[in-house]
């Protein structure tokens, strides 16, 4: 078959996400490399998103690809009625490099959103158990437990039925309205667009609206959970503000709800440290990984921390799914964590990080569309206003479906400078491999600036 034929072929018969179908048009892959993807009509095109943030290692990296071939030869999948060395090693290793007490247990899935599933589920059991006497299931009805959980209006969480529901964005109504029953949303924390108080209250004004916002969903006898991205993704990239994730915790902890940290997109290094969540002095009750987890495989955890998990010593884990602990995926991901816990690894993306960062304040002092330029490693996006002394937004987090300027710039980077971000955001990705060279952040920062012309001249 012809290269050009398999993506017309593709462009016929695959539904492609999130997308009207007419206009599909996928570029043919002949083979990835490193940061690149070089496509069958002889273009080499730089990944600036990381194939969906999943590719923090960079396409075929030969320690993950050895680890996987080592392990095709012996088993790929087996029940957990069986052991297996890289899913047991996986669940050992994820245990102790979470933060908390390493006695936790690890359910493995495929999706970030099935891993949200589960930790929804999860907290939820977790309630009804520890509102029964002596932590036991109950012949009898127990309705209602404390069963609400608390998300915020800008996060993705995935798109099954229960992760959209848990899902501030957009994105959720297209599931309503058979989203599930006791969400609650509370606004982000946005240093940038606070939406309470301003940039130096921003913490406290958020703090003190969930407090208020649990105590009138009924504390700790009707909420379950808080859910938070560590740093807001898909909606933004928002680091959490100065003391807030801290504060979320003692807010937890006062009203005696779990703190579920979604790490979907900011794990497995993006951020500088394994989890987002290390960079503050917390301990989340559930952690969720998934995306680059399973480096080139769909793998995913849920991880429960000791005082949660050992509920379900007598009490019974409710969920299940076929291909959990899929061995190669956890081979996968155990090769992904030896590198990304290798000497340096996260020192050098913090170094890179920093560089990255200063790079993208010279852009915003140059270009007046841009408003905004956060980030945490390599993990950055430049927003992009019409005004910037008001702050106007190329559109509301509402409007997820108007295509604006970004779209035009995407398509401009990808056309004419071979660099991939999506086009869909509040302005532009910054989120290479983690492998990246210094080099090849130069060469898509030219390109951006270049971007970032078009941008002043559509937008002031
Ligand atoms: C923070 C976060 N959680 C969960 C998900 C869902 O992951 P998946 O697409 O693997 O289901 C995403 C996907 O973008 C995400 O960004």
């Amino acid at each position: 078959m012809s290269e050009r034929d398999f993506a017309t072929l593709q462009a016929t018969y695959l539904m492609q996400c999130w997308s009207a179908q007419k206009g599909y048009a996928p570029l043919g892959v002949e083979r990835t490399e490193g940061c690149w993807i070089h496509t069958t009509d002889g273009r080499k095109i730089f990944d600036l998103r990381s194939a969906h943030e999943c590719i923090n290692l960079g396409f075929n990296h030969p320690r993950i690809l050895d680890a996987m071939r080592r392990q095709l030869e012996s088993v790929i999948y087996v029940t957990d009625d069986f052991a297996t060395e890289p899913t047991a090693l996986l669940a050992e290793k994820l245990a102790h490099l979470t933060p908390g007490s390493p006695n936790k247990k690890v359910f493995f899935s495929q999706s970030g959103a099935a891993a949200i599933e589960a930790a929804i589920k999860g907290a939820r059991m977790y309630k009804t158990y520890t509102s029964l006497k002596g932590n036991q299931p109950s012949e009898d009805p127990f309705y209602p437990y404390p069963y609400k959980i608390v998300s915020r209006y800008r996060s993705w969480h995935g798109a099954t039925a229960g992760a959209t529901s848990v899902s501030g964005d957009p994105r959720r109504w297209f599931a309503e309205p058979f989203t599930l029953p006791g969400v609650v949303f509370a606004p982000e924390a946005n240093a940038y667009r606070p939406p309470f108080g301003d940039a130096q209250t921003v913490t406290e004004a958020n703090l003190g609206y969930l407090d208020y916002l649990i105590e009138q969903e009924g504390g700790s006898s009707r909420v379950a959970a808080v859910l938070v991205e560590t740093v807001v993704g898909s909606n933004g990239i928002i680091p959490p503000p100065t003391g807030y994730l801290e504060g979320l915790r003692d807010l937890c902890d006062k009203w005696e709800l779990l703190l579920i940290v979604d790490e979907t997109m900011t794990g497995m290094g993006r951020t500088g440290k394994l989890l987002a969540v290390e960079h503050y002095d917390i301990e989340p009750d559930i952690v969720v990984m998934g995306k680059a987890l399973g480096a080139y495989c769909p793998t995913a955890a849920t991880i429960f921390s000791e005082h949660v998990a050992s509920v379900f010593d007598e009490a019974i884990f409710g969920h299940g799914q076929s291909y959990s602990g899929h061995a190669l995926g956890a081979a996968a991901a155990l090769a992904g964590l030896e590198v990304v816990m290798g000497e340096g690894f996260l020192e050098r993306v913090q170094t890179l990080g920093r560089y990255l960062g200063s790079r993208l304040f010279e852009l915003k002092e140059r270009h007046p569309s841009v408003g905004d330029a956060r980030g945490m490693g390599l993990f950055w996006t430049l927003e992009l206003v019409k005004d910037r002394a008001t702050k106007e937004p190329v559109r509301k987090a509402t409007e997820k479906y108007h295509p604006t300027v970004v779209t035009e710039i995407a398509g401009y980077l990808l056309k004419e400078k071979n660099v991939y971000v999506p086009g869909d955001k509040f302005g532009i990705w910054i989120v290479p491999p983690l492998i990246v060279s210094e080099a090849e952040l130069d060469f898509v920062l030219e390109a951006i600036d270049g971007a970032l012309d078009l941008a002043d001249r559509r937008l002031i």
